[in-house]
């Protein structure tokens, strides 16, 4: 497998930190050039925060980290319960060893496109209000984008409205942006991402495992698996992490091409995805993949980080 420049934009978030630990136990299929934070599970502050400790605490310093926008391009943050009260809730994190670098995340993401010597992949994991940003005051950069893989949307779910997902309905004019950008942009649906998961074995395997990656994950995942066993679920949909495991094995998903554009408002409709498969189309969106192969590989992967 060719080895991608990468940069991640992302709401840590549970699942975000999910798709980081993915990437970071891939060091031979990504160069991870950087991580930028945007408003959306909660405060960019916060979540900024929140991926300050995990690094620091994984060890991972040297991974530059730049603060992008704090609020959607139009409308206001709507923090999510889902993550608890930081963000971040059920590891109990050192303080932050490092900081954010000094210029924002449009910026760093500019300067590590621009100046790098292949096309670069970004995998957007929150609202896409800093990758809309960098489209529109940057579109120099879209010729130097391999492609954007979006946690985002879906064909006729929702998690926010009966038709909305959270990252598109948190900013609808930034994803609409995206999607009219013209660069190849892949969609991971909340359909896809069920095919991500994580269930209560994986659960106790790591809270009973006493090693550093599989006790920030047995945390994490057992506190976001608690708003799933209110609702009587026994496997959790690790929505973030379909990103990076199209990226490293996209012979186990499936989907189709097409256009995709975004409603913006409406007491229904706001942040609904309108997906169009056509011939041609320059979004590609994902449907299905191989469940077991996915979770075994995830699980294959905390082990590794921990070896
Ligand atoms: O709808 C799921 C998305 O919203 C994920 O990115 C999760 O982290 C939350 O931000
Ligand atoms: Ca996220």
């Amino acid at each position: 497998m060719k080895k991608r420049k990468l940069l991640i934009d992302c709401d840590p978030g549970h699942d975000d930190i999910m798709a980081i630990l993915m990437t970071l136990a891939h060091p031979e299929a990504f160069e991870l050039l950087g991580i930028t934070t945007v408003a959306g599970n909660n405060h960019m502050r916060q979540v900024t925060d929140n991926l300050l400790r995990t690094l620091t605490y994984l060890g991972r310093t040297d991974i530059p980290v730049a603060m992008g926008s704090e609020s959607a391009l139009i409308l206001d943050p709507e923090p999510q319960d889902a993550h608890g009260k930081t963000g971040l809730d059920g590891f109990d994190f050192p303080e932050p060893g490092f900081l954010p670098v000094p210029e924002g995340a449009v910026e760093f993401m500019k300067n590590a496109i621009m100046n790098s010597t292949e096309k670069v992949t970004i995998a957007a994991l929150a609202p896409l209000t800093n990758i809309a940003l960098l489209l529109l005051a940057y579109p120099e950069v879209k010729e130097k984008i391999e492609e954007i893989v979006i946690m985002g949307g879906s064909v006729c779910r929702g998690n926010m409205l009966a038709r909305s997902e959270f990252n598109i309905y948190a900013d609808p004019h930034a994803a609409e942006a995206v999607m009219r950008s013209g660069v190849r942009v892949v969609i991971a649906p909340l359909e896809v991402c069920d095919y991500c998961i994580v269930n209560e074995e994986d659960i106790r395997y790591w809270q009973n495992k006493k090693t550093k990656t599989a006790q920030l994950c047995g945390g994490l995942m057992n506190f976001f698996a608690g708003y799933g066993r209110q609702r009587g679920w026994s496997e959790f949909t690790v929505f973030d992490l379909a990103t990076i495991m199209y990226l490293l094995y996209p012979e186990r998903f499936e989907g189709f091409d097409g256009t995709c554009h975004v409603v913006p408002d409406g007491a229904y409709t706001r942040g609904m995805t309108v997906i169009d498969p056509c011939e041609g189309g320059h979004i590609h969106t994902l449907m299905k993949a191989d469940k077991a192969f996915l979770n075994a590989r995830f699980r294959e992967a905390i082990d590794l980080l921990d070896a």
